[in-house]
């Protein structure tokens, strides 16, 4: 990875991936209260490569409690029960004998089916299993740039409708699900319920328009048969999350990793059954998509 421009940063070091989409950021103790500029800096570079890691950064859960808080105000993540005393970490665990399939193995954007869905997602690792366990990034926001003007055009007015009712819903795939899973999903008739969100919406830092729909939680287009909505977002979900658009995020230990759910859709990719694998995860509020 080349560093960015001299000049760029004055406080910390950011290494882009070569797309641009993705960097890594070094020359910082996220322990402690971020200095005023520091700050800004670090999110100037996550609003530039929409997902942005800091290696070797051992945080204690108030720690990542406190950083997450200079970032914004916390998310509200519903369907899984947060960890004891810290109401708003969650801990993604899953144990070496566990066969469940690993949680977030779907293309999704943090509960997009929120009114105001939550703008970053902090992800720190706790334990990291020697083979597998990489999170994959889709860039929502270059795949948009990259669709014809005719097809943009026709994107423009669209709303696409988003439920949590697939995965955690009372007929969803949590509800159905046999196997033993160490993380306490809840259930509930709540995630069966769906809204709306502009199909394209724009940043409200970079002011760049991003496709924000996924394959987990968008079943619909406003105003579209069922089989119009299929053909039309099975198009973009495949264009969006082709090996161009994609960034293959691989773990170590006490790395934390926060990514723009405005402008990127993920995917947790498993492959490391026998080996245990534990996160922490907080959110950060956001806005109402426009
Ligand atoms: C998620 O937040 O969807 C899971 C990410 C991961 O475990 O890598």
């Amino acid at each position: 990875m080349l560093k960015e421009a001299a000049g760029a940063y004055r406080t910390i070091q950011v290494f882009p991936q070569e797309s641009g989409f993705g960097a890594e950021i070094v020359g910082v103790d996220l322990s402690r209260p971020l200095a005023p500029e520091v700050l800004s800096e670090v999110k100037a570079a996550w609003a530039r490569h929409g997902v942005v890691s800091f290696p070797d950064q051992p945080l204690s859960l108030n720690e990542l409690e406190a950083f997450t808080l200079q970032i914004g105000r916390f998310g509200v993540d519903p369907f899984i029960a947060p960890m004891p005393g810290h109401p708003n970490v969650l801990e993604l665990r899953r144990e070496p004998d566990e066969k469940a399939t690993n949680f977030g193995a779907g293309w999704h954007s943090d509960w997009s089916f929120q009114p105001k869905p939550p703008a970053a997602t902090i992800l720190h690792s706790e334990v990291v299993p020697p083979v597998g366990g990489d999170t994959l990034f889709a860039d929502c926001a270059r795949a948009y740039d990259d669709l014809s003007p005719g097809m943009q055009k026709m994107l423009a007015p669209l709303r696409a409708v988003h439920s949590a009712g697939f995965a955690y819903g009372t007929k969803g795939v949590f509800a159905r699900e046999t196997e033993k899973r160490t993380m306490q999903i809840i259930v509930s008739e709540e995630a069966d319920k769906s809204l709306s969100h502009p199909l394209v919406r724009t940043h409200p830092v970079t002011g760049r328009k991003a496709l924000y729909i996924s394959p987990v939680y968008s079943h619909g287009i406003e105003g579209f048969s069922l089989k119009e909505s299929r053909a039309l977002l099975g198009f973009l979900f495949e264009h969006m999350t082709g090996e161009d658009y994609v960034y293959r995020h691989k773990w170590k230990p006490k790395m934390l990793l926060m990514w723009d759910n405005r402008c990127t859709v993920h995917f947790a990719e498993g492959g490391y059954d026998g080996h245990l694998r534990v996160m922490h995860r907080t959110t950060v509020a956001g806005e109402v998509p426009a």
